[in-house]
């Protein structure tokens, strides 16, 4: 028996929805990203970005089932992320499947949004055209396995014994990676979203240009960016003081190598210490192909990055988490609220 399940992601500023047969086939993936309408205030503006979901929601979800040529019929169960988050945005795409739910009588299931952006390493990509033909499946990232999760919002360790089993190892003491890309790019000058602009700008740069900070925090597996934005900021400063042009492809490659090497150190020391069977990198961040290379080249362990499109916020993630907790027997019910600080570890 096939199970499909229909999710629906809002928890920031892309309207996603998506349909996952077996919690690995993506027969649909729909997102309409709000970055255009939010680069002009330079990040999300939350009061901007929920009434941005009210309209997409549902023509995001008639489309991701017109994709998929399928009706509700065809679906086991609704699933969405119910945190972390933005509250009004959250609340959209909650009641969006609430509803969903009770015309048509499926199962809810709520699912955290970090728990999605882990689970996207197991859909297979690129979606299927037809769900009767299916393609070869990667093998699935195997336990227990070391995640390391960095997106706009967060930037966590987690070991994961099995499947829904998750362990908070450490995480960010100030900024999250991907907010650290974003302030450092408007700092030197680029534009919103700062990940893609700084990667893009490194390329033309130099990584040992600056010697900017790394802090290591030893005996923990936490992370702290503010200290490097700052130094950045020393820097940027100091040459606009002296009337010097910004090299702002050295301050990108410069910035971006020192988030690589301590994200990529911590995780590798973390997997060795807990003798993980593989390393998971997702979220945003995880979208920056020099975090790909230098995980990829440094770990000894087998490394899982979702695919680009699934790397940044999509429904399909959560569709996927959503078939593990369904076929695992979680439920909600209709009253269920968000939770916009869930912790991943008390899933
Ligand atoms: O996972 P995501 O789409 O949303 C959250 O859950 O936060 O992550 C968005 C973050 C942004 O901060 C963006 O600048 C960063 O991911 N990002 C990148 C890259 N692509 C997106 N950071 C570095 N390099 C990239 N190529
Ligand atoms: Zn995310």
């Amino acid at each position: 028996m096939l199970t499909r399940i229909l999710a629906l992601e809002t928890s920031c500023d892309e309207t996603a929805a998506a349909i996952v047969q077996d919690g690995r086939i993506i027969l649909s993936n729909t997102v309409a990203s709000q970055v255009d309408l939010h680069a002009q205030f330079g990040g999300v503006f939350p009061e901007v970005a929920s009434r941005q979901h009210i309209r997409a929601i549902y023509p995001i979800v008639d489309s991701a089932l017109k994709q998929a040529h399928l009706d509700l019929s065809a679906i086991d169960a609704i699933a969405v992320t119910r945190g972390p988050g933005l509250p009004g945005s959250l609340v959209v795409g909650v009641n969006a499947a609430k509803g969903l739910a009770l015309a048509s009588g499926l199962p809810l299931v709520g699912v955290n949004h970090l728990e999605g952006h882990i689970y996207s390493a197991w859909c297979h990509w690129p979606p299927v055209q037809s769900s009767d033909t299916l393609p070869d499946l990667a093998p699935e990232p195997q336990f227990p396995l070391l995640a390391l999760i960095v997106s706009g919002g967060h930037t966590e360790l987690v070991l994961i014994q099995d499947h829904l089993t998750y362990q908070r190892l450490g995480a960010t003491l100030d900024d999250a990676a991907g907010e650290a890309f974003d302030k450092v790019a408007r700092l030197i000058g680029l534009s919103y979203p700062g990940g893609p602009a700084i990667q893009k700008a490194a390329e033309q740069g130099s990584a040992t240009a600056f010697a900017f900070p790394r802090a290591w925090l030893e005996g923990a597996y936490n992370f702290s960016f503010s200290g490097l934005k700052t130094a950045v900021l020393r820097e940027v400063r100091r040459m606009q003081e002296a009337g010097l042009a910004l090299p702002e492809a050295n301050l990108a490659a410069s910035f971006q190598a020192a988030v690589v090497e301590v994200l990529v150190g911590k995780t590798l020391q973390a997997a060795r210490e807990f003798q993980a069977a593989g390393i998971l990198a997702a979220g945003g961040v995880s979208a920056n192909r020099a975090l790909r290379e230098a995980l990829l080249a440094q770990s000894e362990f087998p490394v899982y990055i979702p695919p680009l499109a699934l790397c940044t916020d999509n429904a399909a993630m959560i569709a996927a988490a959503g078939y593990q907790r369904f076929v695992a027997g979680y439920h909600d019910s209709l009253d269920m609220d968000i939770l916009p600080n869930w912790p991943l570890s008390e899933v």
